[in-house]
């Protein structure tokens, strides 16, 4: 997830710097704007080298001498686009007075009108600016507008007074960042198994049938779930994808592999989504050299793969199994079937054929077609949200009793 970062003109601007990083730790991508006055207390350097992005400080910023360029001055309509929360840290009187008023005379209050994403700011001021009734009113309307206010603490300020006015505490401002994004930790105590990406099944040592998933949908479950606080295994197929932070990666190759890797794992899992897309036939054969050009037809016999999500199904107990379907026609119908021939609890299922959805996007459109028959056809969205709303319908399921057909409760 993105963050700007709007550092204004205060003596706690430097705090901004140990801010900037620490949400690096919790694995926000940060973009830092600074006002013309935060130049005056830190220097962008600090900054560009700390987040290892470009710091915006002008609204028009020119090459050195020449005349203000266009790129530039229709930037803040870009980084507001791409900013899931702007975060403004310290925030001087001057900019809550800004913001309230919606006036937009630098690159930063151009970006809070322009921004459509959830404001959180950190007022730090002299204690007199703070309780002056002009600053109060203006807070008093920016959060009856949504902005979060992370009020500033009470103690020794830099302008030789003591009062309400000091920058609030780092962990304050994390937290309020957190909440803002609704970031959740209800998966704390769960684990959970994500399989991901394609299968490679060789045909010899140069060649191997495999498919067009780039193991994104896996992947942003992945790091959904350790984002919420669950213990998250990710078992992957081959893909360009880094390992989400805090997640355990097992690597595998074939769907032999992968049915081997979640096989061991699969006892201490609380919930299983089934990204992958295995392969679902492998050459009978692998052949131990380079099979030679030969001017005769070719006809490769292939053997089904087990079916890892069926298998695994077969012995999940209390778990939560959640599969994919990935269809080009009659997707409804398809996902129905699969729900109940896999003993899933919940197919996520998408017509891959359709604009915005499928392999190689940043974006998906799916329906959730759960075990109790709730269905539900989510608009197009990022991956990441598709991966939050598979995972809320997880725990709406860990918390609806499992209905025992009636045959086998007269067994039990
Ligand atoms: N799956 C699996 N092991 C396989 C094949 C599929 O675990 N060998 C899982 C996938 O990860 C997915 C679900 O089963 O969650 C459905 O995959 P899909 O390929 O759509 O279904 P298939 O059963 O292969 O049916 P078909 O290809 O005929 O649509």
């Amino acid at each position: 997830m993105r963050i700007t970062l709007g550092v204004t003109g205060g003596v706690a601007a430097y705090k901004a710097a140990e801010l900037a990083r620490r949400l690096q730790q919790e694995g926000f991508s940060v973009q830092v704007v600074m006002t013309r006055s935060a130049r005056e207390f830190i220097a962008p350097l600090t900054f560009a080298a700390l987040t290892g992005e470009k710091v915006i400080t002008d609204l028009f910023a020119a090459p050195s001498g020449g005349p203000a360029n266009l790129d530039s001055a229709i930037e803040h309509i870009a980084v507001a686009q791409r900013t899931d929360l702007l975060l403004v840290a310290p925030a001087t009187a001057d900019t809550l007075a800004k913001f309230a008023r919606g006036l937009a005379d630098d690159f930063l209050s151009t970006l809070y009108l322009a921004a459509a994403a959830p404001v959180v700011v950190a007022p730090a001021m002299n204690v007199n600016m703070w309780r002056h009734p002009a600053t109060q009113e203006n807070i008093a309307m920016l959060r009856a507008r949504g902005v979060r206010i992370v009020e500033p603490g009470e103690g020794y300020l830099a302008c030789g007074m003591t009062g309400a006015g000091r920058l609030a505490e780092i962990d304050e401002i994390l937290a309020a960042v957190r909440e803002a994004l609704q970031l959740k930790r209800d998966l704390a105590g769960e684990t959970l198994l994500v399989t991901a990406g394609p299968t490679c099944e060789d045909l010899d040592p140069v060649r191997y049938l495999t498919n067009r998933s780039s193991g994104r949908m896996g992947y942003a479950v992945a790091e959904a779930a350790a984002r919420r606080g669950a213990r998250v295994i990710l078992i992957s197929g081959p893909t360009a994808l880094a390992a989400p932070e805090g997640v355990e990666r097992v690597s595998v190759r074939t769907a032999e592999e992968m049915h081997r890797a979640v096989l061991e794992k699969f006892p201490a899992c609380t919930a299983a989504v089934f990204a992958a897309a295995v392969a679902d036939y492998r050459p009978v054969e692998k052949l131990p050299q380079k099979m030679k050009r030969n001017k005769a037809p070719l006809t490769i016999a292939l053997e089904p793969t087990p079916d890892i999500l069926a298998d695994l199904a077969r012995q999940k107990g209390q778990r939560v199994l959640v599969g994919f379907a990935a269809e080009t026609e009659h997707v409804a119908e398809n996902a129905r079937k699969k729900l109940a021939a896999k003993n899933a609890d919940l197919i996520v299922a998408n017509d891959v054929s359709a604009p915005g959805a499928g392999f190689d996007l940043d974006t998906n459109i799916v329906t959730l077609y759960a075990r109790d028959a709730r269905e539900n056809a989510l608009p197009q969205m990022s991956k990441f949200e598709v991966a939050q709303r598979i995972l809320d319908e997880v725990l709406r399921l860990r918390a609806t009793p499992r209905l025992v057909p009636a045959a086998r409760r007269s067994q039990a």
